[in-house]
């Protein structure tokens, strides 16, 4: 009787210790039963996605038109291409893939569409060094008329557990109107959060809400991620009637064919809600889709990567334009989404000017602190023709300058060495070599990683995480010293029309004293 009431506490404290690792919500067994366990100080609810999750999904590119080929051809390619190296590693099957229910009411995959079934398709991705994704709905139905998840969520969970699945995008479509409060999401979303957990199976659970019903205020304790907007669509500032809001906050009706610049803009608010474990989800990537110019594009993939939203490719990869692919592949900006403060950025000002042909023109300044204490600066010219913009120091440490201390903030006291983050993007011959097999994507990750030629475009995250890159100052992620900040002083550049300046401020350390006429 005594051995086996130590053996059960033994045992209930290994479980405690093995969750104190990673999980902060947990359930563990004792004499009581059944009981949850909370871990103090993790933020992420089951342990996973402590830096933001990174891939692709099919809908930006395909919608309803899905299947196992698609899939698999698509992996071949993220990973020929040295995606899945730089980070890429879940893909993600959206609507569509499913034929009803069967008799007991679990889920069918779609024999046509999926003739080996689903689990093949997991294991062949597994077998790439890929995970897999899987898409549904916390309704009656899913977006595309499908069987959704409502009142199934543990047959559903069990069964992709079942599959190996390890990531789920979670809708609202024909949610019964079990939406309108908080609460009322909260309720619906949080069966799907403990069924996944209660399968045991390490599953992302990412949410696909679009902001419905402040999600900023509930979902980090369900879920690892949430989308904060209506869908996304190919436009760089066009507005659209269908995405009536401007703001994430109260707004009612997130709708769809939403910009970049509209979903940029409503992160404004938000951004203290996105954390280690849960992410501001700015929807899927739209580089390569063919609506917006080069430079949009590096707008857009910045701005998603600063904000640390999640970073999943919506384009079809095996055509892949070189330029596209130097977009998606830049290790110094994709560092800035996997930095361990997993934090969002800051808007310290914003202007509205000169404005283009969609009546769009802004220019504005985004920071973001990061983990090893750089400091990210956006310099956004979303206006209509090319302008210089000042950022100054002051602007870049508000917080610290605004603190009430009576002595000067110590990173004002410093230069700062300025990085700009697109100096080394992969050129389109390199690219090219890629793409056209010339130069395995993998390989030339180690080739180019050379002491003699420091300029380095390319990184193997599988090798070294991008956490134990920044510590050990691996060159691919710092981009290129282009000078440096005074104390004080104002960092100036011209930048063209709807383009961005991104750079990573480090600090030389040298503490100066203002002279006096400075104060
Ligand atoms: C939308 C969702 C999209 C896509 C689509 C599928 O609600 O926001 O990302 O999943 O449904 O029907």
């Amino acid at each position: 009787m005594m051995g086996s009431a130590l053996f059960t506490l033994a045992t209930a404290l290994i479980g405690l210790l093995g969750a104190a690792e990673a999980y902060n919500r947990r359930y563990i067994t004792n004499s009581s039963g059944e009981v949850e366990v909370v871990i103090p100080g993790a933020t992420s609810y089951n342990g996973l996605n402590l830096v933001p999750q990174m891939g692709w999904d099919n809908w930006n590119a395909f919608g309803c038109d899905v299947n196992e080929s698609l899939l698999l051809n698509t992996a071949q390619a993220m990973v020929n291409f040295g995606l899945r190296d730089l980070g890429y590693k879940y893909v993600v099957l959206d609507d569509c893939w499913s034929s009803g229910r069967n008799e007991s009411g679990y889920l069918i995959a779609n024999p046509v569409k999926f003739p080996n079934g689903m689990k093949h398709v997991a294991t062949a991705l597994h077998n790439m060094g890929l995970k897999f994704g899987m898409y549904s709905s916390a309704g009656k139905w899913t977006c595309g008329r499908f069987p959704g998840s409502l009142g199934y969520e543990q047959k559903d969970a069990d069964l992709w557990a079942s599959w190996e699945v390890d990531y789920l995008k979670y809708d609202n479509c024909f949610n019964q109107g079990q939406s309108g409060t908080p609460k009322l999401s909260f309720d619906r979303y949080n069966v799907m959060s403990e069924a996944l957990n209660k399968t045991g199976r390490p599953m992302v659970y990412s949410l696909c809400n679009w902001g419905n019903d402040d999600p900023y205020d509930w979902a980090y304790t369900i879920s690892n991620s949430g989308r904060m907007s209506g869908d996304i669509y190919d436009q760089f500032n066009r507005p659209d009637a269908r995405c009536p809001c401007t703001e994430s906050i109260g707004c009612a009706w997130p709708g769809f064919h939403c910009s970049v610049m509209n979903i940029l803009n409503k992160m404004a608010a938000i951004t203290s809600r996105t954390m280690s474990g849960y992410f501001n989800d700015m929807d899927m990537l739209e580089v390569g889709n063919g609506g917006q110019t080069d430079s949009e594009y590096v707008v857009h993939f910045s701005f998603w990567a600063l904000m640390s939203s999640p970073l999943l490719i919506g384009t079809h990869v095996p055509t892949l334009s070189p330029a596209n692919l130097a977009i998606l592949s830049n290790p110094a900006i994709i560092a800035l989404n996997q930095d361990p403060s997993a934090t969002g950025a800051v808007r310290k000002w914003q202007y509205f000017m000169d404005p283009d042909e969609n009546g769009q023109g802004e220019i504005a300044l985004w920071t973001r602190d990061l983990h090893n204490g750089d400091v990210a600066i956006a310099l956004l010219n979303a206006a209509n023709s090319a302008h210089t913009l000042n950022a100054t120091m002051d602007q870049i440490f508000l917080d610290p300058r605004t603190a009430g201390a009576y002595k000067e903030p110590v990173q004002l006291r410093q230069s700062w060495h300025v990085y700009d983050l697109w100096a080394n993007r992969m050129t389109e011959a390199e690219a090219s070599a890629i793409i056209n097999g010339t130069m395995n994507g993998t390989a030339a990750i180690t080739n180019t990683n050379s002491t003699i030629n420091p300029r380095v475009t390319r990184y193997n995250a599988t090798s070294l995480s991008y956490e134990e890159g920044l510590k050990n100052n691996a060159t691919a992620l710092f981009g290129v010293r282009v000078g440096t900040i005074e104390p004080a002083g104002t960092w100036s550049v011209e930048i063209p029309r709807h383009s961005v300046k991104m750079y990573r401020l480090r600090s030389t350390g040298v503490e100066t004293v203002r002279t006096r006429d400075e104060l």
